[in-house]
């Protein structure tokens, strides 16, 4: 059991505080560390204190709060941030698919790998959903390097059989192949799962398009990952592309590409329908606000979001994203959220912000209660978070009134500095 301040979510995403709170952890017959009790320490501990065999940590003047969920990430441009290129599909020619390029090479996989696991759970970060690179020794890097620190991580080797270079384009039926040798080898494997991840409608051609959606209705609960309608080139080079689809988010829809578990990056320039359809088969969209802002590729429209009833969560999109921080990303949605929802005087709340980041994003990968929370049940992947990291962090969550003020204290100031223990279900 843990002594500390707490934060959770409850179903309707409410944001939940406990200043004086009890987290309660027991492995399952798995090994797995499950919530067995979340709450008051004044309600809670009567059934804990000095029984035998229960282990007691006092972290006074902590936070615990759920692991953050990365809804989409590259781990092969954790070395492409802040690369000087303007717009979209020049960053990818230029700097990105050039870079990618290089994990052919497993060694270099693996190493690239290992930092990004690392640097996941220095941020705080206890689940991705991560592309990998089209060649399928890089699933295999990054598989091994989640398994080995016991957490959950659902990636995909990417399908790009054109419109893409020598180094990164794959064979149309070698990509399927591969894509299904990968999914016998992962899926489910301890924690891993795998991910459907054809790059974007412009680099597959109809017939690898119409492959990956046949493995998407065999295998029912791997999940599926690509980008739409991030950038306005984008949307018109697709437009050309697939002249018979009726919009870009439709591509995918025609290709049997939605359904639950379809996670679909930006999500930005879709219309009406496109939102519906979104909804109507329970895809999700991987709001990336950093990298909306680094690439000006538009904003995501929360109000319409919203009244379509779309489901959604927060993503770093790194290389594209500018940081693998989830307050950076939380800031950066604060901020660009305000495109849509200043136009009703509203502006995003501090919970629903760091829901988006946790119990939201896990409800968008179709694993509400399993991870993103900390209610009974819930695998235990959680992170230690030191309020008074900075001095004026101190000085600022000190002074904070309420939940709001002390949440918002951190997501406006707050990076990897507040993490200081990110503590994995299966650590081994
Ligand atoms: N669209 C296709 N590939 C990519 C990528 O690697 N990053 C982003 N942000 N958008 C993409
Ligand atoms: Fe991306």
């Amino acid at each position: 059991i843990y002594r500390s301040a707490l934060l959770r979510f409850a179903d309707d995403g409410q944001a939940v505080y406990d200043s004086d709170g009890l987290l309660a952890v027991a492995p399952d017959a798995q090994g797995v560390q499950r919530v067995v009790a979340a709450g008051s320490w004044q309600a809670l501990a009567p059934q804990y204190i000095d029984r035998e065999g229960v282990q007691r940590i006092d972290l006074p003047g902590r936070l615990l709060a759920p692991g953050f969920v990365d809804l989409h990430i590259h781990y092969p441009q954790t070395d492409v941030i802040g690369a000087p290129a303007s717009g979209l599909l020049p960053w990818l020619e230029n700097y990105t698919f050039p870079h990618e390029s290089r994990f052919a090479d497993r060694a270099y996989a693996d190493g690239v790998a290992d930092f990004f696991m690392d640097e996941l759970l220095r941020n705080g970060v206890t689940t991705a959903l991560a592309f990998a690179t089209s060649h399928p020794t890089s699933v295999d890097a990054i598989m091994t390097a989640a398994r080995q620190r016991g957490m959950r991580m659902i990636a995909g080797k990417v399908l790009q059989d054109r419109n893409s270079p020598d180094g990164v384009r794959d064979d149309t039926e070698q990509g399927l192949i591969d894509t299904e040798t990968l999914i016998q080898r992962w899926h489910g494997v301890d924690r891993l799962g795998y991910a459907i991840t054809p790059r974007f409608a412009p680099t597959s051609t109809d017939a690898q398009l119409r492959g990956a959606g046949e493995l998407a209705a065999r295998y029912g609960d791997v999940w599926i990952q690509s980008h739409v309608a991030e950038n306005l080139d984008e949307v018109a080079w697709v437009k050309q592309l697939f002249p018979e689809s009726r919009s870009y988010l439709a591509v995918y829809d025609d290709f049997g590409l939605m359904r639950e578990r379809a996670v679909y990056a930006h999500s930005i320039w879709l219309d009406e329908t496109d939102r519906k359809l979104m909804h109507d088969t329970r895809s999700a969209a991987a709001i990336s606000p950093t990298s909306n802002q680094f690439l000006a590729s538009g904003y995501f429209d929360y109000i319409k979001a919203d009244e379509a009833g779309m489901l959604y969560g927060l993503a770093s999109d790194v290389g594209g994203g500018m940081s693998f921080s989830p307050f950076r990303t939380m800031q950066a949605a604060y901020v660009v959220g305000r495109e849509s929802l200043a136009k009703q005087g509203l502006s995003l709340a501090p919970g629903h912000l760091w829901w988006q980041h946790t119990a939201g994003a896990a409800r968008a990968l179709g694993l509400q209660g399993v991870i993103g929370n900390l209610q009974p049940g819930c695998e235990a992947d959680f992170v230690v978070i030191n309020p008074g990291c900075t001095p004026l962090l101190a000085r600022k969550t000190g002074e904070a009134r309420n939940l709001d003020e002390l949440l918002f204290a951190m997501i406006i100031l707050g990076d990897d500095r507040l993490i200081e223990q990110t503590i994995v279900s299966q650590a081994k």
